[in-house]
């Protein structure tokens, strides 16, 4: 019986420029935080995602820490951010001192819902309190709807950070998630799209803003020659040998692009039709990279939680993974503001992340599609009845559409 590999959900994917870029670096000897890998990478990183200029940096946490210092928050400063998404979008907001206001998502785009933000903005602006920024994400590799996004934060003057960590190749009306906003974070961290092992891009329209963000990453050291310091700066540049890697990659954005949507594709063909599984959406508005493929599962139809599936993939050497646990459930922001809640908790319930990567084999997909569909199953459960028309944006009808599932208790922490 031969042995079979495991399959990862999103492993790194190398071409074959990048050791010819990397040997060019070491056969120049810039293996230093900076050089000419560095200045292309940032150069042709800009030009791709027509960004005014971009900054390459240790990672996508650092860039978004940049963008939220160059905004000037404090502490006692409130940030909005969606709470759907990795805690690297809001640990930077506690790394200035503020306080993150988390805002749910919606059910259409899986992304923070545009409605509830701008009926908080208002409500704060009334308050007197509006938030000094606002960090939205772009979720699983689809924008967010950005033009009302935008829309309500240009009334009160609030500005914008695209966490686009999950994004790059994706689009929105055309353009690049994490072009539009005041700044726009990049990761290029080993399960993203793109990956330089770990490393990150800010972006912005205005070269100002990156050259100031240029002089934090790099100790802010003053213009003189005797390492004097006026500002407290960070150490946060990427180096000039993963600059290489980042550019070899880069050439392979689109073929990467083009093989996660068809994962997604063949998924969504071979266990859309299965009831009780469903999609993430496509929003009509762009183009989704599909960075990962993610399902939910209800199981009162499929009659097996997302969780047993998980387990069943994982027993059989096929890594999956819960879709991020919402901001707002995380003990570390259990004192945190949240607008909303029930849409991101009921993805939470139910999602699951499939094998994603871009050199994943037609066998390895037929893999995960037969294992998750041999997952031990209980009989189906008579379904609620559902009233033409429902839209489900509140946790009682969630609630209801899904039988009646327990509510989520705030401090549960099981995954
Ligand atoms: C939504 C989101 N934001 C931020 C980050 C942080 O990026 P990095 O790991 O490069 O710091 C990630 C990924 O890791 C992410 O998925």
């Amino acid at each position: 019986m031969s042995a079979r590999s495991r399959i990862y959900l999103s492993p790194p994917h190398l071409g074959s420029e990048e050791l010819e870029l990397v040997q060019e670096a070491f056969a120049s000897n810039w293996i230093a935080p900076l050089g000419p890998h560095v200045d292309a990478f940032e150069r042709e990183f800009a030009a791709r995602t027509r960004a005014g200029a971009a900054l390459a940096l240790s990672s996508g946490t650092a860039a978004l820490h940049l963008a939220l210092n160059r905004l000037g928050v404090v502490e006692a400063d409130e940030v909005f951010c969606s709470t759907f998404t990795f805690v690297a979008s809001a640990n930077p907001i506690v790394y200035q001192g503020a306080a993150p206001v988390f805002i749910d998502s919606d059910l259409r785009t899986w992304n923070m819902d545009p409605a509830l933000l701008a009926a908080e903005l208002d409500r704060a602006a009334r308050a007197r309190r509006l938030p000094r920024a606002v960090v939205v994400v772009h979720l699983y590799g689809q924008s967010a709807d950005l033009d009302p996004i935008l829309a309500a934060c240009e009334r009160y003057g609030v500005p914008v950070i695209e966490d686009a960590a999950e994004a790059l190749g994706a689009t929105y009306k055309g353009a690049s998630p994490g072009t539009r906003g005041a700044f726009g974070a990049f990761s290029f961290n080993g399960n993203k799209i793109i990956t330089t092992s770990g490393g990150g891009m800010l972006v912005s329209n205005d070269p100002a803003e990156i050259e100031a963000s240029r002089f934090l990453a790099t100790q802010a050291r003053d213009p003189a020659p005797h390492y004097q310091h006026s500002t407290l700066g960070f150490n946060y540049r990427m180096s000039n040998v993963l600059a290489a890697i980042g550019r070899g990659q880069l050439r392979t954005l689109d073929e990467r692009v083009k093989a996660r949507r068809r994962n997604f594709h063949l998924y969504e063909e071979a266990l859309g039709p299965v009831p009780g599984l469903s999609f993430m959406p496509e929003a009509a508005y762009g183009r989704a990279s599909r960075w990962l493929s993610v399902m939910l599962v209800d199981p009162d139809e499929f009659g097996a939680t997302a969780e047993d599936v998980r387990r069943h993939l994982e027993a059989a050497d096929v890594e999956a993974r819960p879709v991020w646990k919402p901001m707002h459930l995380q003990p570390l922001f259990s004192d945190a503001r949240t607008v909303g809640g029930a849409v991101s908790e009921h993805f939470f319930r139910r999602g699951l992340c499939l094998p994603s990567g871009s050199a994943l084999s037609d066998d390895d997909r037929a893999r995960v599609i037969d294992t998750l569909l041999a997952t031990p199953r209980r009989p189906r459960r008579q379904r609620v009845a559902v009233p033409p028309g429902f839209v489900a944006p509140d946790r009682a009808s969630l609630r209801a559409a899904a039988g009646g599932e327990r509510p989520l208790d705030f401090r549960e922490d099981t995954r």
